[in-house]
């Protein structure tokens, strides 16, 4: 049996770093350029590379897909030098492919690393989510409640009006009746075209984006992403699988999860500490995108651990070949 080598999250943090930095920088000249694929080729290319120079040995859990869909990143693909501590790992190699194909804000690279068995093994299907910044009381919003209800709560929490209240939400044709309800309260709503990783993780710097609560349906995959962000940030998180069809019964059956109805809060996603680390692709309000001049490229990361709550920015410059 090999030996148990203990998560070591204060060392393995930079190198993690390293990971979402590579992806950012290997997409650099595919911003803007129309071409989602290739951006987002680029990005796992760089990602898996320097995931395998780490001490680690890695598990996908939340990866590129399953492995008859994806050859690289695979849910289940093992990853690092196979010396280090054993550990999950979920990544998205281009959270926001349209976005940096478009040249839009808010494109990152994310990955998060946890000791095996703690990040929820999230199937591919959608999630209803539901989040707020730190501060407030346990359970102050639920995904039981109403979309009305949920802005009521949050505002009696804060001691202001509805109308002071900023939800952020996917700019989908699902969420019409949603928006609606809420536009009813008079809330104001911020609405993204993709990106919910960097929704979520709006919440917990309120001051800074002006976001006090995301809600709404995207990735399951993505959920567990932000729930590990948020887990270094503070703030809450729940989410809902929603299914669709039996393919997707089948997904969730697949990933051992039997109770198809569950609500996860944060602490269920992501059940120990982990690391998270997000580079900026485009700019956005986390972190700025890539900065190109005609000798250097810059990437700007965020890296977490949930264990001390530290949060470092940092600006990597590297010169261009
Ligand atoms: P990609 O980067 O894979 O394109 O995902 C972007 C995204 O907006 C996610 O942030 C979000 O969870 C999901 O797509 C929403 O899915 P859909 O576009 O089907 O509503």
């Amino acid at each position: 049996m090999a030996e148990k080598i203990e998560f070591h999250d204060r060392m393995l943090s930079l190198g993690l770093a390293r990971v979402s930095e590579a992806a950012a920088l290997a997409s650099a000249e595919l911003v803007g350029r129309g071409d989602e694929k290739a951006a987002d080729q680029a990005a796992v290319n760089a990602m898996r590379n320097q995931l395998n120079l780490l001490d680690i040995r890695g598990t996908v859990v939340i990866g590129e897909g399953e492995r008859d869909e994806a050859p690289m990143l695979y849910i289940g693909e093992e990853v690092g030098n196979g010396k280090g501590p054993e550990v999950d790992i979920a990544l998205d190699p281009l959270e926001g492919t349209t976005l940096t194909a478009k040249d839009m804000p808010n494109a990152l690279t994310v990955i998060a690393m946890a000791p095996r068995g703690t990040l929820l093994h999230a199937p591919d299907v959608y999630m209803d989510k539901l989040a707020v910044g730190p501060g407030y009381p346990d359970d102050v919003v639920s995904l039981d409640m109403s979309p009305s209800e949920r802005v009521t709560a949050l505002a009696r929490a804060r001691g202001c009006a509805a109308a002071d209240i900023t939800v952020c939400v996917l700019e989908r044709p699902r969420h019409e009746d949603m928006i609606a309800e809420l536009r009813a309260t008079g809330a104001a709503i911020r609405l993204i075209t993709d990106g919910d990783v960097a929704g979520v993780i709006h919440c917990a710097e309120a001051d800074i984006t002006g976001i006090d609560m995301y809600m709404g349906s995207g990735g399951a995959p993505e959920g567990v992403l932000a729930a590990s962000a948020l887990k270094c940030m503070g703030g809450q998180m729940w989410g809902r699988l929603l299914f669709r069809n039996d393919d997707e019964r089948g997904r969730a059956d697949k990933a051992g999860i039997t109770d198809l109805d569950r609500i996860y809060a944060r602490d269920d996603m992501v059940t120990s500490h982990v690391i998270f680390s997000a580079s900026g692709v485009t700019d956005g309000s986390i972190v700025s995108g890539i900065k190109r001049t005609p000798t250097h490229l810059t990437i700007e990361t965020v890296l977490m651990r949930s264990k001390t709550g530290s949060v470092r920015r940092m600006i990597y410059r590297n010169p261009r070949k």
